[in-house]
Protein backbone atom coordinates (compact mmCIF):
# COMPACT_ATOMS: atom_id res chain seq x y z
CA UNK A 1 0.00 0.00 0.00
CA UNK A 2 1.97 2.78 -1.18
CA UNK A 3 -0.91 5.63 -1.57
CA UNK A 4 -0.81 7.96 1.27
CA UNK A 5 -5.02 7.33 1.67
CA UNK A 6 -5.05 8.44 5.32
CA UNK A 7 -2.42 11.05 5.53
CA UNK A 8 -3.03 12.76 8.79
CA UNK A 9 -5.21 10.79 10.65
CA UNK A 10 -4.80 9.16 13.92
CA UNK A 11 -6.09 5.18 14.27
CA UNK A 12 -6.28 3.51 17.51
CA UNK A 13 -6.35 -0.42 17.34
CA UNK A 14 -7.29 -2.51 19.97
CA UNK A 15 -5.96 -5.97 19.99
CA UNK A 16 -2.07 -5.60 18.53
CA UNK A 17 -0.89 -9.18 18.26
CA UNK A 18 1.12 -9.98 15.79
CA UNK A 19 -1.42 -12.09 13.86
CA UNK A 20 -4.59 -9.35 12.38
CA UNK A 21 -4.61 -6.53 15.37
CA UNK A 22 -0.86 -5.83 14.17
CA UNK A 23 -1.14 -6.30 10.46
CA UNK A 24 -4.18 -4.22 10.62
CA UNK A 25 -1.95 -1.47 12.61
CA UNK A 26 1.09 -1.51 10.26
CA UNK A 27 -1.20 -1.27 7.03
CA UNK A 28 -2.56 1.57 8.57
CA UNK A 29 0.96 3.03 9.22
CA UNK A 30 1.64 2.22 5.69
CA UNK A 31 -0.78 4.78 4.36
CA UNK A 32 -0.06 7.05 6.54
CA UNK A 33 -2.25 7.05 9.82
CA UNK A 34 -0.32 7.31 12.95
CA UNK A 35 -1.52 4.65 14.96
CA UNK A 36 -2.11 3.85 18.76
CA UNK A 37 -1.73 0.47 19.16
CA UNK A 38 -3.57 -0.67 22.46
CA UNK A 39 -3.34 -4.49 23.96
CA UNK A 40 -3.75 -5.99 27.13
CA UNK A 41 -0.23 -7.45 26.77
CA UNK A 42 2.33 -4.58 26.92
CA UNK A 43 4.55 -6.41 24.33
CA UNK A 44 1.64 -6.53 21.63
CA UNK A 45 1.04 -2.88 21.93
CA UNK A 46 4.70 -2.06 22.45
CA UNK A 47 6.31 -3.91 20.28
CA UNK A 48 3.67 -3.33 17.44
CA UNK A 49 4.14 0.68 17.89
CA UNK A 50 8.02 0.00 17.77
CA UNK A 51 7.39 -1.60 14.52
CA UNK A 52 5.88 0.73 13.30
CA UNK A 53 8.23 3.91 13.82
CA UNK A 54 10.88 1.31 12.94
CA UNK A 55 9.43 1.76 9.49
CA UNK A 56 9.14 5.41 9.49
CA UNK A 57 5.65 5.76 10.80
CA UNK A 58 4.55 7.67 14.19
CA UNK A 59 2.85 4.76 17.03
CA UNK A 60 2.58 4.65 20.22
CA UNK A 61 1.88 1.57 22.00
CA UNK A 62 -0.57 1.61 25.52
CA UNK A 63 -1.50 -1.58 27.57
CA UNK A 64 -5.03 -1.52 27.83
CA UNK A 65 -7.75 -4.05 29.01
CA UNK A 66 -10.39 -2.86 26.62
CA UNK A 67 -13.45 -4.47 29.40
CA UNK A 68 -12.13 -2.00 31.96
CA UNK A 69 -13.75 1.25 31.54
CA UNK A 70 -11.10 3.48 33.36
CA UNK A 71 -8.35 2.12 31.58
CA UNK A 72 -10.35 2.60 28.14
CA UNK A 73 -11.05 6.31 29.14
CA UNK A 74 -7.00 6.72 30.15
CA UNK A 75 -6.24 5.51 26.82
CA UNK A 76 -8.67 7.22 24.59
CA UNK A 77 -7.40 10.37 26.72
CA UNK A 78 -3.62 9.75 26.01
CA UNK A 79 -4.52 9.48 22.21
CA UNK A 80 -5.85 12.98 22.21
CA UNK A 81 -2.71 14.01 24.53
CA UNK A 82 -0.04 12.67 22.04
CA UNK A 83 -1.80 13.17 18.80
CA UNK A 84 -5.05 15.52 19.32
CA UNK A 85 -7.50 12.99 18.95
CA UNK A 86 -8.69 9.92 16.78
CA UNK A 87 -9.97 9.69 13.32
CA UNK A 88 -10.09 5.38 13.19
CA UNK A 89 -11.13 3.40 15.50
CA UNK A 90 -10.83 -0.51 15.06
CA UNK A 91 -12.38 -2.41 17.58
CA UNK A 92 -10.42 -5.86 17.30
CA UNK A 93 -9.01 -7.65 20.48
CA UNK A 94 -10.33 -10.75 21.14
CA UNK A 95 -9.58 -14.28 23.30
CA UNK A 96 -10.14 -17.29 21.44
CA UNK A 97 -12.08 -20.40 23.48
CA UNK A 98 -13.39 -23.27 21.67
CA UNK A 99 -16.49 -24.33 23.95
CA UNK A 100 -19.64 -25.47 23.30
CA UNK A 101 -22.61 -24.60 25.75
CA UNK A 102 -22.41 -27.71 27.28
CA UNK A 103 -18.93 -27.25 28.74
CA UNK A 104 -18.52 -23.44 28.59
CA UNK A 105 -17.86 -22.22 32.48
CA UNK A 106 -20.17 -18.67 33.35
CA UNK A 107 -16.91 -17.05 33.49
CA UNK A 108 -15.43 -18.11 30.47
CA UNK A 109 -18.58 -17.04 28.58
CA UNK A 110 -18.85 -13.53 30.44
CA UNK A 111 -15.08 -12.73 29.87
CA UNK A 112 -14.95 -13.64 26.05
CA UNK A 113 -18.39 -12.18 25.31
CA UNK A 114 -16.67 -8.95 27.24
CA UNK A 115 -13.87 -8.77 25.83
CA UNK A 116 -15.37 -8.85 21.95
CA UNK A 117 -18.68 -6.56 23.43
CA UNK A 118 -18.49 -4.63 26.09
CA UNK A 119 -14.65 -4.00 24.82
CA UNK A 120 -16.53 -2.45 21.41
CA UNK A 121 -18.80 -0.78 23.65
CA UNK A 122 -16.69 0.87 25.47
CA UNK A 123 -14.34 2.33 23.14
CA UNK A 124 -17.15 3.06 20.37
CA UNK A 125 -18.53 5.18 23.15
CA UNK A 126 -15.50 7.40 24.43
CA UNK A 127 -13.99 7.71 21.02
CA UNK A 128 -17.77 8.70 19.16
CA UNK A 129 -17.89 11.30 22.56
CA UNK A 130 -14.28 12.77 22.01
CA UNK A 131 -15.07 12.88 18.11
CA UNK A 132 -18.41 14.77 18.48
CA UNK A 133 -16.80 17.28 21.17
CA UNK A 134 -14.43 17.68 18.49
CA UNK A 135 -16.71 17.81 15.84
CA UNK A 136 -14.37 15.17 14.27
CA UNK A 137 -15.81 12.88 11.47
CA UNK A 138 -14.40 9.37 12.45
CA UNK A 139 -14.95 5.92 11.38
CA UNK A 140 -15.28 3.20 13.87
CA UNK A 141 -14.87 -0.58 12.35
CA UNK A 142 -15.45 -3.33 14.16
CA UNK A 143 -13.60 -6.55 13.37
CA UNK A 144 -16.57 -9.76 12.93
CA UNK A 145 -15.21 -13.63 11.66
CA UNK A 146 -17.59 -15.82 9.33
CA UNK A 147 -17.95 -17.45 12.51
CA UNK A 148 -20.36 -14.47 13.63
CA UNK A 149 -22.19 -15.16 10.30
CA UNK A 150 -22.43 -18.84 10.55
CA UNK A 151 -23.47 -21.53 13.41
CA UNK A 152 -19.73 -22.99 14.28
CA UNK A 153 -20.31 -26.03 16.92
CA UNK A 154 -18.36 -25.60 20.13
CA UNK A 155 -17.35 -22.01 19.87
CA UNK A 156 -20.43 -20.24 21.42
CA UNK A 157 -19.09 -17.47 22.94
CA UNK A 158 -17.17 -16.22 19.84
CA UNK A 159 -19.80 -16.65 17.53
CA UNK A 160 -22.30 -14.86 19.83
CA UNK A 161 -19.96 -12.28 20.56
CA UNK A 162 -19.09 -11.39 16.75
CA UNK A 163 -22.94 -11.48 15.58
CA UNK A 164 -23.88 -9.36 18.41
CA UNK A 165 -20.87 -6.88 16.94
CA UNK A 166 -22.37 -7.16 13.95
CA UNK A 167 -25.81 -5.87 14.99
CA UNK A 168 -24.03 -3.17 17.37
CA UNK A 169 -22.19 -2.12 14.39
CA UNK A 170 -25.67 -1.21 12.37
CA UNK A 171 -27.15 0.28 15.84
CA UNK A 172 -24.98 2.29 15.89
CA UNK A 173 -23.76 3.33 12.61
CA UNK A 174 -27.59 4.25 12.80
CA UNK A 175 -26.80 6.56 16.67
CA UNK A 176 -23.57 8.36 15.15
CA UNK A 177 -24.84 9.13 11.41
CA UNK A 178 -26.06 12.99 12.60
CA UNK A 179 -22.54 13.60 13.60
CA UNK A 180 -20.57 12.11 10.58
CA UNK A 181 -19.13 9.35 11.68
CA UNK A 182 -19.57 5.96 10.26
CA UNK A 183 -19.68 2.94 11.56
CA UNK A 184 -18.89 -0.71 9.64
CA UNK A 185 -17.71 -3.96 9.99
CA UNK A 186 -15.68 -5.73 8.23
CA UNK A 187 -15.91 -9.86 8.63
CA UNK A 188 -12.27 -11.40 7.86
CA UNK A 189 -11.87 -15.60 7.70
CA UNK A 190 -9.42 -18.44 8.31
CA UNK A 191 -6.08 -16.09 7.68
CA UNK A 192 -3.18 -17.23 5.78
CA UNK A 193 -0.54 -17.31 8.52
CA UNK A 194 2.56 -17.16 6.12
CA UNK A 195 2.37 -13.10 7.14
CA UNK A 196 1.64 -13.60 10.57
CA UNK A 197 4.38 -16.01 11.01
CA UNK A 198 6.92 -13.16 9.33
CA UNK A 199 5.57 -10.88 11.27
CA UNK A 200 6.24 -12.40 14.58
CA UNK A 201 9.57 -13.15 13.64
CA UNK A 202 10.52 -9.66 12.71
CA UNK A 203 8.75 -8.66 15.95
CA UNK A 204 11.44 -11.23 17.88
CA UNK A 205 8.13 -13.11 18.94
CA UNK A 206 8.95 -16.17 16.70
CA UNK A 207 6.19 -18.96 16.29
CA UNK A 208 8.01 -22.09 17.83
CA UNK A 209 5.92 -24.90 15.54
CA UNK A 210 5.58 -22.86 12.48
CA UNK A 211 4.97 -25.52 10.02
CA UNK A 212 2.28 -27.01 11.73
CA UNK A 213 0.33 -23.82 11.85
CA UNK A 214 0.83 -23.60 8.04
CA UNK A 215 -0.36 -27.47 7.91
CA UNK A 216 -3.26 -26.52 10.17
CA UNK A 217 -5.03 -23.79 7.45
CA UNK A 218 -4.88 -26.32 4.96
CA UNK A 219 -8.16 -27.53 5.20
CA UNK A 220 -9.54 -24.43 5.57
CA UNK A 221 -7.86 -23.23 2.02
CA UNK A 222 -9.30 -26.20 0.75
CA UNK A 223 -12.42 -25.25 1.38
CA UNK A 224 -12.13 -21.21 0.66
CA UNK A 225 -13.89 -20.54 -2.81
CA UNK A 226 -11.05 -19.11 -3.39
CA UNK A 227 -8.49 -22.26 -2.77
CA UNK A 228 -6.40 -19.05 -1.35
CA UNK A 229 -6.66 -17.44 2.12
CA UNK A 230 -6.67 -13.57 2.99
CA UNK A 231 -4.51 -12.13 4.70
CA UNK A 232 -3.97 -9.37 7.22
CA UNK A 233 -2.63 -6.72 4.57
CA UNK A 234 -6.13 -7.58 2.81
CA UNK A 235 -7.91 -6.36 5.95
CA UNK A 236 -5.91 -3.60 6.42
CA UNK A 237 -6.72 -2.27 2.43
CA UNK A 238 -10.20 -2.95 3.30
CA UNK A 239 -10.31 -1.03 6.36
CA UNK A 240 -8.14 1.68 4.87
CA UNK A 241 -10.97 1.46 2.25
CA UNK A 242 -13.70 1.93 4.63
CA UNK A 243 -12.33 5.08 6.44
CA UNK A 244 -10.84 6.88 3.30
CA UNK A 245 -13.51 9.24 1.73
CA UNK A 246 -13.36 6.83 -0.86
CA UNK A 247 -16.37 5.23 1.08
CA UNK A 248 -17.98 8.28 2.27
CA UNK A 249 -21.69 7.18 1.48
CA UNK A 250 -20.72 3.81 3.28
CA UNK A 251 -22.02 3.52 7.00
CA UNK A 252 -23.49 0.11 8.92
CA UNK A 253 -21.97 -2.48 6.47
CA UNK A 254 -20.45 -4.99 6.84
CA UNK A 255 -17.58 -5.83 4.76
CA UNK A 256 -16.38 -9.14 3.91
CA UNK A 257 -12.88 -10.00 2.94
CA UNK A 258 -13.29 -13.75 3.12
CA UNK A 259 -12.26 -15.00 -0.03
CA UNK A 260 -15.92 -15.77 -0.82
CA UNK A 261 -16.72 -18.32 2.06
CA UNK A 262 -19.90 -16.40 3.46
CA UNK A 263 -21.30 -16.57 -0.24
CA UNK A 264 -20.57 -19.99 -0.60
CA UNK A 265 -23.63 -22.61 -1.15
CA UNK A 266 -23.41 -24.77 1.90
CA UNK A 267 -23.75 -28.28 -0.21
CA UNK A 268 -21.08 -27.15 -2.59
CA UNK A 269 -17.23 -27.76 -1.84
CA UNK A 270 -14.71 -26.65 -4.26
CA UNK A 271 -12.40 -28.56 -5.71
CA UNK A 272 -8.52 -28.41 -4.26
N1 LIG B 1 -7.27 -15.51 13.30
C1 LIG B 1 -8.21 -15.67 12.41
O1 LIG B 1 -8.08 -16.50 11.50
C2 LIG B 1 -9.46 -14.81 12.46
C3 LIG B 1 -10.52 -15.13 11.61
C4 LIG B 1 -11.65 -14.30 11.61
C5 LIG B 1 -11.69 -13.20 12.45
N2 LIG B 1 -10.66 -12.91 13.26
C6 LIG B 1 -10.75 -11.72 14.10
O2 LIG B 1 -9.63 -10.89 13.87
C7 LIG B 1 -9.29 -10.18 15.07
C8 LIG B 1 -7.84 -10.45 15.44
O3 LIG B 1 -7.65 -11.85 15.61
P1 LIG B 1 -6.20 -12.49 15.78
O4 LIG B 1 -6.25 -13.84 15.17
O5 LIG B 1 -5.18 -11.53 15.34
O6 LIG B 1 -6.16 -12.69 17.36
P2 LIG B 1 -4.92 -12.75 18.35
O7 LIG B 1 -5.28 -13.66 19.45
O8 LIG B 1 -3.64 -13.00 17.60
O9 LIG B 1 -4.86 -11.25 18.88
C9 LIG B 1 -5.81 -10.76 19.78
C10 LIG B 1 -5.16 -9.69 20.62
O10 LIG B 1 -6.14 -9.17 21.53
C11 LIG B 1 -5.50 -8.96 22.77
N3 LIG B 1 -6.47 -8.97 23.86
C12 LIG B 1 -7.11 -10.04 24.40
N4 LIG B 1 -7.88 -9.65 25.43
C13 LIG B 1 -7.72 -8.30 25.54
C14 LIG B 1 -8.24 -7.32 26.41
N5 LIG B 1 -9.10 -7.65 27.40
N6 LIG B 1 -7.87 -6.04 26.26
C15 LIG B 1 -6.98 -5.69 25.28
N7 LIG B 1 -6.46 -6.58 24.42
C16 LIG B 1 -6.82 -7.86 24.55
C17 LIG B 1 -4.51 -10.12 22.89
O11 LIG B 1 -3.50 -9.85 23.84
C18 LIG B 1 -4.00 -10.22 21.46
O12 LIG B 1 -2.85 -9.43 21.28
C19 LIG B 1 -10.26 -10.68 16.14
O13 LIG B 1 -11.32 -9.76 16.27
C20 LIG B 1 -10.73 -12.01 15.58
O14 LIG B 1 -12.00 -12.36 16.05
C21 LIG B 1 -9.55 -13.71 13.31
Amino acid sequence: MSEQKLHNTVALVTGTSPNIGGGIAEGLAEVGAKVVCVDIHPENANQCAAEIVKRGGQAIGVVCDVTNEEQVKATVARAHSVYGGVDILVNSAVIFNQKGVLDMSLAEWTRQTSIILTGAFLFTKYVARQMIDQKRPGNIINIISTAGHQGQPRNVGYCTGKSGLLNFTRSVAMELIEYGIRVNSLTPTATDPGESIERAERWGQPIANAQQLRNMFEPFRKGAPMRKLPSPQHYAKAIAFLASADAEMITGMDLRVDAGTIARYWAWTPEN
